[in-house]
């Protein structure tokens, strides 16, 4: 409808259909018909266009926005869905209909209305990464006592509980909320105004309209506002973040529920078996969101190269960011949703756990660090005596719990020529992997007493989260809500 005064043809149909972003702009239907209602209303304050031409527009606006998006017309020749929504307008309120466009373009408009929609994006991933992080500090709960070997290099290291590994990740994703919150600061600035990229000579209140749309500032330059995605990358980079702590609890999922490790059960409607091997169990969830932080990285890095060298200001190039957008949204909104059902069902095989912890020679640095507070022994000559124990232990096939007091003085004799004297109790209290957990009370560490002090701080953080997510919500509702209302009265 656009193209009759510029152009005797019109587009070929592959280049049209090459060209539109009809399909990724469907989440964009919306927050474009709201940045109209916003947009008109200030025309006519202004004296722009008249307050009868206004009402006209308003009443097309408030039929499109109570329309199923499904049911319009999104012929790739409309090219995106503000002509779509200018065209409805056009058909039912007449010619006043071309009023609408004025001073106003598809450049500002589409960056307005994307980070209108995020609002409600970014909010849901939130709500979906609050859900995961209170089923594992439920674990957490549950589990303060269930010791485990914890592991650095993939080797066990030292013991710990389930309870401090599923605290830990919680920690991890809270950063990751937060990160989100942080990126959301960058959606309160306002576009609209800013038109094709220099603004326009006609008298136009910036300020009314993202007031209106529940902005809380206006961008500082038009060029700037129409030519920028990094709003867009800020909160890419932090889904990307995000999916690298899930694809960690993933893979951890994966390892530990092995045959080889054996230390926790997945529920079994979080898995599959084979088509062929009866024996199987896959735990196929944590498959998928292992390898869908890839898609989200590669979005990422799609969004970054798109943007890189980009000449100012807009170019049609910034369409094809929005679908990496909405996919690492989704992506990362839907991981968050299954892995948080996933791990409620989790189950650790105790038994296992508590016997590799004993067997793992996890206990070392306690015995050493016993030997340093007992016997006042330097920590390099305690680190040498109880590595030559495991050393003599292994070269025998004996686990830590078969060695007795003897066997540590003669570690001691053959690492440094030393002679200890050591009580079997102390010996066995610093072996023991229960006590080795309950003696690191230190703010952050393993003690089921610490952990559970770990839980509480988690748990008001999330609360805190959520106050904050309801806010959001709350008033990006009732600005939808007033709007609309004057929308409802302006066009009677
Ligand atoms: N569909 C476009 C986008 O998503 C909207 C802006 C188009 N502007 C233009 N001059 N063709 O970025």
């Amino acid at each position: 409808m656009f193209r009759k005064g510029r152009f005797e043809k019109e587009m070929e149909a592959s280049a049209s259909s090459y060209t539109d972003s009809l399909e990724e702009d469907v989440r964009l239907f919306k927050p474009v018909v709201q940045i109209n209602m916003a947009h008109t209303i200030m025309l006519a304050d202004r004296g722009i266009i008249s307050k009868p031409d206004s009402s006209k527009i308003l009443k097309s606006l408030l039929n499109l926005y109570n329309t199923d998006v499904a049911k319009l017309d999104m012929s790739p020749e409309f090219e995106d869905i503000h002509m779509v929504v200018e065209e409805f307008v056009i058909k039912e309120a007449g010619e006043v209909g071309g009023k609408m466009h004025t001073a106003k373009s598809r450049n500002d408009q589409v960056a307005g209305a994307i980070k209108i929609a995020l609002r409600d994006e970014v909010l849901k991933v939130q709500e979906n990464l609050i859900e995961l992080v209170n089923s594992l500090l439920s674990q957490s709960e549950k589990n303060l006592n269930t010791l485990m070997p914890g592991y650095t290099h993939t080797q066990i290291a030292e013991p710990t509980t389930f309870a401090h590994y599923m605290a830990a990740h919680s920690a991890a994703l809270l950063r990751d909320i937060k990160r989100l919150d942080d990126a959301y600061e960058s959606l309160n600035s306002c576009p609209l105004g800013a038109c094709a990229f220099a603004g326009t000579s006609l008298p136009i209140d910036r300020n009314q309209v993202a007031n209106m749309l529940g902005f809380k500032r206006l961008d500082d330059n038009t060029i700037d506002s129409v030519s920028s995605r990094d709003f867009a990358l800020q909160i890419m980079s932090a889904l990307a973040i995000s999916m690298v702590n899930m694809s960690r609890i993933a893979e951890e999922v994966l390892l530990w529920s092995s045959v080889e490790f054996n230390m926790i059960e997945v529920p079994d409607e979080f898995a599959s078996t084979s088509s062929i091997m009866p024996q199987k169990k896959n735990s196929v969830v944590a498959e998928i969101a292992r390898a869908k932080a890839g898609q989200i990285f590669g979005d990422l890095m799609g969004a970054l190269s798109l943007m890189k060298a980009l000449p100012l200001s807009y170019n049609l190039d910034l369409q094809e960011l929005t679908p990496m957008l909405w996919n690492a949204i989704d992506q990362t909104r839907d991981a968050a949703d299954v892995m948080s059902k996933m791990m409620a069902g989790v189950k650790p095989n105790k038994d296992v756990m508590k016997n590799r912890v004993k067997s793992g020679f996890s206990t070392a640095t306690e015995l050493a660090d016993t030997l340093v507070m007992k016997l006042g022994l330097p920590f390099r000559d305690a680190h040498a005596i109880v590595g030559r124990l495991v050393l003599n232990a292994s070269r025998e096939g004996k686990t830590i719990d078969q060695l007795t007091v003897d066997d540590l003085k003669s570690a001691s004799k053959d690492a440094l020529e030393k002679k200890i004297e050591i009580s079997e109790s102390d010996f066995t209290a610093a072996i023991d992997p229960a006590n080795a957990v309950a003696a690191r009370g230190l703010p952050g560490g393993p003690a089921p007493k610490t952990v559970a002090a770990q839980i509480k701080i988690l748990r008001d953080k999330t609360k805190q989260h959520t106050k904050i997510l309801k806010v959001r919500d709350r008033t990006v509702h009732e600005t939808e809500q007033k709007l609309l209302k004057r929308v409802r009265e302006l066009s009677r």
